[in-house]
């Protein structure tokens, strides 16, 4: 896809890694302006000077609703508005519900479900003023089908992001703001380097490189729906790997 974006304006949450930074560098690549959130300054520094004029780091946690906020108009301020949001922070602690603890639960429902919220309400303002707007959520395969045990209290978040999703894109329309839901199947990025059982960590970094997708493709997709013509709301977009079992 050669699409343009026209100087469009898009903040970025997730933008250090994975998918959020193929989306960031996909943004910049096809001539839009990007602010990166993450909570690492040190990284979303590294990423910013990587991709030059187009980027500006604004470091803040999703599960702050203050800090994204300030953030947002510190991005704004850089930009001279905003354009689009692309919510990509998220966090995913697998084990079933009796192998996993609450302070696991509560973490994915705050970054995933919260922070998605929290980023949503703090960039309204400034999207009101965008013609077109949009607001892009990543959320799962896993939002539309849980996917394995070990998946479940994770699909639990995404089927919230799902959720949501839906009943923003209805409150917004008439304002003008699009909504579209992004649901990749397993996406080749460190989302389980954290993991602290060696086994389950392997497993999984093994399933996601022999499996996944190439984080450029989910970004690819981004892009698509942010060049939409004026008028036009991609709903979701769901995509996953031919090499996915
Ligand atoms: N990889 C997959 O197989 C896959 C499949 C489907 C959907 N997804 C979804 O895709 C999204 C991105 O995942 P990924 O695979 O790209 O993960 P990743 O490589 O681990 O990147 C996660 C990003 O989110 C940031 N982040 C985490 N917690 C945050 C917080 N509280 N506030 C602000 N930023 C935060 C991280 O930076 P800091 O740690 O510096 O904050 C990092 O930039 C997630 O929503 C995930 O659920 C992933």
């Amino acid at each position: 896809m050669s699409e343009t974006l026209n100087g469009r304006r898009v903040l970025v949450t997730g933008a250090t890694s994975g998918i959020g930074a193929a989306i960031a560098e996909a943004v910049v690549a096809a001539g839009g302006r990007v602010a990166l959130v993450a909570r690492s300054a040190d990284d979303l520094a590294r990423q910013a000077e990587r991709l030059g004029d187009g980027a500006v780091a604004v470091p803040a946690d999703v599960t702050d609703a203050d800090a994204i906020a300030a953030a947002v108009e510190q991005a704004a301020e850089h930009l001279g508005g905003l354009d689009a949001v692309v919510c990509s922070a998220g966090v995913v602690h697998p084990g079933g519900i009796l192998e996993t603890t609450p302070s696991d639960w509560q973490s994915m429902f705050d970054v995933n479900v919260l922070g998605v919220l929290n980023t949503v309400h703090g960039t309204l303002d400034r999207l009101r003023e965008a013609d077109p707007a949009d607001v892009v959520v990543v959320s799962s395969m896993s939002g539309r089908r849980r996917s394995s045990v070990a998946m479940g209290v994770y699909a639990a978040s995404k089927f919230a992001v799902h959720v949501v999703s839906d009943s923003l894109r209805e409150e917004l329309a008439p304002e003008g703001v699009r909504v579209t839901v992004i649901s990749p199947g397993f996406v080749d990025t460190p989302i389980f380097d954290h993991v602290a059982d060696d086994e389950t960590r392997a497993r999984y970094q093994e399933t996601v490189s022999t499996q996944g997708l190439d984080p450029a493709a989910v970004a690819a997709n981004v892009v698509h729906a942010l060049a939409q013509p004026a008028g036009v709301n991609l709903v979701e977009i769901a995509i996953m790997s031919t090499n996915q079992g």
